[in-house]
């Protein structure tokens, strides 16, 4: 039985001229329907292309994902639209707002592209604005918004269509702690009023530990599985546990990677970014699992 959303060894790769950029590389992730999950990891890690491929702007490079119980792997572009018009609301890292639309247009306009009925069109804008507490704002433009506001908006037309799923690329991004916390006060809402699954990536710890589940994830994989509501003990017993076997992973990995460099199978381009990232990465559990005393 598959997850509500789940992904099983994704690959992603992106070409720049020679150089390959594996962005992810063998990620799974297993989220059930109602769950609120956060994402956390170091800037390049591979978050928001894992974000894009759930929310079908990007497909894999390889490996395999269901979205709303349904797979999507080969999905055709058909079929990836509508589950952008439809079963994912996404509010992206930049919010995509349309600066010359206003607050009441930018949320109408995910309904126009599926036709919505005009009377039903108007009462839901006006009615997710005002949820959203932008009642007053309706005819305001982005440029003519706060922060959190235009956060807000971005929010209501990720909501438009009634998806059942909200993807959230940092929704606190440039946000105050406050304003942030608001937001993902908000979003805890939508997630157990409205029963929408929600998957927010986020930089900070704190609201992290406000979901069911917090993933981190660290050059373009999965390093631990975290229940906030278990024990800080067990917590770090597991991290301990997973911090171990990706260290010896990564060696293995660098190994693996001199040979195939010396055997002139990949160039030297691709050869020093992934070295430089694994090294990055080995760096980084060595300094973590000395910080816990070990
Ligand atoms: N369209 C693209 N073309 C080439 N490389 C890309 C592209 N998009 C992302 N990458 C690369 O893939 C890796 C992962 O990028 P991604 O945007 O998923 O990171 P992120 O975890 O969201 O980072 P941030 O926290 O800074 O938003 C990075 O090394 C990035 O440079
Ligand atoms: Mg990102």
């Amino acid at each position: 039985m598959k997850s509500y959303i789940e992904t099983k060894d994704l690959v992603k790769v992106f070409k720049l001229g020679s150089v390959e950029v594996q962005a992810l590389r063998g990620l799974s992730i297993q989220i059930e329907q109602g769950e609120m999950v956060a994402i956390i990891g170091p800037s390049g890690s591979g978050k928001t292309t894992l974000l894009n491929i759930i929310g079908g702007l990007t497909s894999a490079t390889a490996g395999q994902s269901w979205v709303a119980g349904r797979e999507i792997t080969n999905a055709s572009s058909a079929e990836l639209g509508l589950l952008r018009q439809k079963a994912v609301g996404h509010i992206f890292q930049t919010l995509n707002l349309i600066p010359t639309l206003t607050a009441y247009e930018n949320v109408e306009l995910p309904m126009l592209a599926i036709k919505m009925p005009s009377s039903e069109r108007k009462k839901r804008v006006t009615e997710l604005l005002t949820t959203v507490g932008l009642g007053m704002r309706m005819n305001h433009k982005p440029d003519e918004l706060s922060g959190g506001e235009k956060q807000r908006v971005a929010i209501a037309s990720a909501l438009a269509n009634d998806p059942p799923i909200m993807i959230c690329d940092e929704p606190t991004g440039d946000l105050d702690q406050e304003t942030g916390s608001k937001i993902v006060q908000f979003l805890h809402k939508v997630n157990k009023e409205m029963g929408k699954t929600i998957v927010m990536v986020t930089h900070d710890a704190a609201l992290a530990r406000q979901t069911d589940r917090i993933y981190r994830i660290m050059d373009g994989k999965i390093i631990s599985v975290q229940k906030p509501s278990e024990s800080e003990e067990s917590n770090a017993a597991m991290r301990v546990e997973m911090y171990r076997d990706r260290l010896t992973e990564t060696e293995l990995e660098i190994a693996d990677l001199e040979h195939i460099y010396k055997d002139q199978k990949i160039n030297a381009g691709t050869f020093a970014e992934r070295w430089t990232n694994l090294n990055e990465t080995k760096k980084f559990l060595e300094r973590e699992l000395h910080r816990m005393g070990l």
